[in-house]
């Protein structure tokens, strides 16, 4: 059975395979509506079923539309609706009965270690929807969306990411070894990606470039990443992060240090980190970027499925 949990616990080729699949699938589907299913519905009969513990608009719907088109079925909890959420059941019982319902469980939840005990208690797969340390199924969709649009393997472009070292930066360290693609960081000192992805990298024997100054970080880049500065559910000082990021705005001016054609991606929701300017810009692909989760969402459910071809 193999779970979605985090890039770095998942064989490059696979992860590989599961872009592979999804570049397939999307061209297959070009004359479809959304929710016409694929070709053979390879999942017909199964049944995911998802849970949030915190906002999510993206992550939902795709889960949604791709399950729909590969011919089964999803279904949408919030956690608070229930015993698990309210402290009446527990993980393990919660667990049995979620594998004897279902056949794959999705789960968006700010304790790392409620995924690992999910996984430890479940029959059934588990795709993390997002976690304090990392969004895998976003990152993976987001190297798919560089290389359809860059039309190069993603190990030919520099990457750069200007702002916050959360969730989804730690996932695309993970992807940059995992892919081997050159990564610049951008980003005030205090909030540089912590020791323990650092440790991943230098064992992994690959490096990343980090700089406190957004320039720098820009100067060659194919592709620019960012995401919001205050994630979801960030206890911090809210207004005083922000200040001390200002120097990190993505704006034309910083834009233009990168590469002529340097495309601007983020996975959305957006904050103050990048300008209008540049967010709805011809360099902007940001809503390419979030439909393709849909088509890489389904060849992530094939893989935890086993039905990858
Ligand atoms: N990018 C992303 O995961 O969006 P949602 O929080 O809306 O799911
Ligand atoms: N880093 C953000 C990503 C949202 C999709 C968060 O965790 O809220």
């Amino acid at each position: 059975m193999k779970h979605f949990i985090n890039l770095k616990d998942i064989p490059a080729k696979d992860l590989r395979k599961i872009i592979v699949d999804a570049k397939k699938r999307k061209k297959l589907r070009r004359n479809l509506s959304t929710l016409e299913v694929d070709k053979g519905s390879p999942l017909k009969g199964k049944i995911l079923i998802q849970m949030f513990e915190k906002a999510s608009s993206r992550t939902r719907i795709s889960f949604y539309l791709a399950i729909k088109q590969l011919g089964g079925g999803t279904l949408t909890l919030r956690s608070n609706e229930l015993h698990l959420g309210q402290g009446g059941e527990s993980i393990s019982d919660t667990a049995k009965i979620l594998s004897t319902y279902g056949d794959g469980f999705m789960l968006r939840t700010d304790s790392d270690k409620k995924i690992e005990d999910f996984k430890n208690y479940l029959s059934i797969p588990v795709i993390n929807g997002l976690s304090p340390s990392s969004h895998p199924t976003q990152v993976l969709s987001d190297v798919f969306t560089a290389e359809e649009i860059k039309k190069k393997p993603i190990s030919k472009l520099n990457i750069c990411w200007i702002g916050d070292s959360n969730n989804v930066l730690d996932s695309l360290i993970a992807a940059s070894v995992k892919f081997s693609f050159k990564l610049n960081i951008g980003c005030p000192k205090n909030f540089e990606p912590g020791k323990e992805v650092r440790a991943w990298v230098k064992k992994n024997n690959k490096k990343m470039f980090i700089y406190n100054d957004p320039i720098k970080a820009a100067i060659g880049a194919d592709v620019i990443f960012s995401d919001k500065v205050i994630s979801l559910n960030d206890k911090v000082n809210k207004k005083k992060k922000i200040e001390q990021f200002e120097k990190f705005k993505i704006d034309k001016k910083l834009m233009s240090y990168a590469k002529k054609d340097c495309i601007f991606l983020h996975c959305l929701p957006r904050g103050s980190e990048v300008s209008d300017e540049v967010f709805l810009g011809e360099k902007s692909h940001v809503w390419q970027q979030a439909l393709n989760r849909v088509h890489v969402q389904k060849s992530i459910l094939l893989y935890c499925f086993g039905k990858l071809r």
